[in-house]
């Protein structure tokens, strides 16, 4: 009888450790620039959205493995949730104080932040995912 209830609740920590990791990527991010909650699933902010093409358009046209424009080689896991954030709220980086990010919509950025947010360093680990609305 004892034993049962210990697998039992063995079984109920194993589904929920899984719950929980399962459900581990943000769902939401908050973008400074144009005060909004966004809203992220898979299709809009996922391997094989929008925002993910754009990256590879807008930015690994430059940061891509071996390139000779002295841009690092950039992926999304290059940098935490919170990092991104940074980056396209305050465009410190070179390239956008350059003037290179100029050409590209409020919109399509938004996209390229919410792809690389959503599948940051970090964005795996639910106890750092950032809360908003
Ligand atoms: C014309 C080439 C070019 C394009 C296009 C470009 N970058 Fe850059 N970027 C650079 C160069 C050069 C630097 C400075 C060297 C470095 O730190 O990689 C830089 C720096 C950076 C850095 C700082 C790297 C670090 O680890 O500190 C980030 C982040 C970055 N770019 C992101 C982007 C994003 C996001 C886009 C697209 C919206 C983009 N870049 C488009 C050339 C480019």
């Amino acid at each position: 009888m004892r034993r049962k209830s210990v697998v039992f609740a063995l079984a109920a920590a194993v589904a929920l450790i899984w719950a929980a990791t399962a459900d581990a990527s943000p769902t939401k991010r908050f973008d400074r620039t144009t005060q909004t909650c966004r809203i992220l699933t898979f299709h809009n902010s996922g391997w094989v959205s929008r925002g993910a093409k754009l990256f590879k358009q807008e930015c690994k046209s430059c940061h891509f493995r071996g390139n000779d424009k002295g841009a690092k080689f950039l992926h999304s896991g290059s940098k935490s949730m919170k990092g991104w954030n940074r980056i396209f709220y305050k465009r410190y980086v070179k390239c956008a104080r350059d003037g290179f990010w100029d050409r590209i919509d409020q919109e399509d950025l938004a996209q390229i932040n919410d792809y690389l947010y959503r599948n940051a360093s970090n964005s795996y680990d639910p106890n750092d995912a950032e809360d908003c609305g």
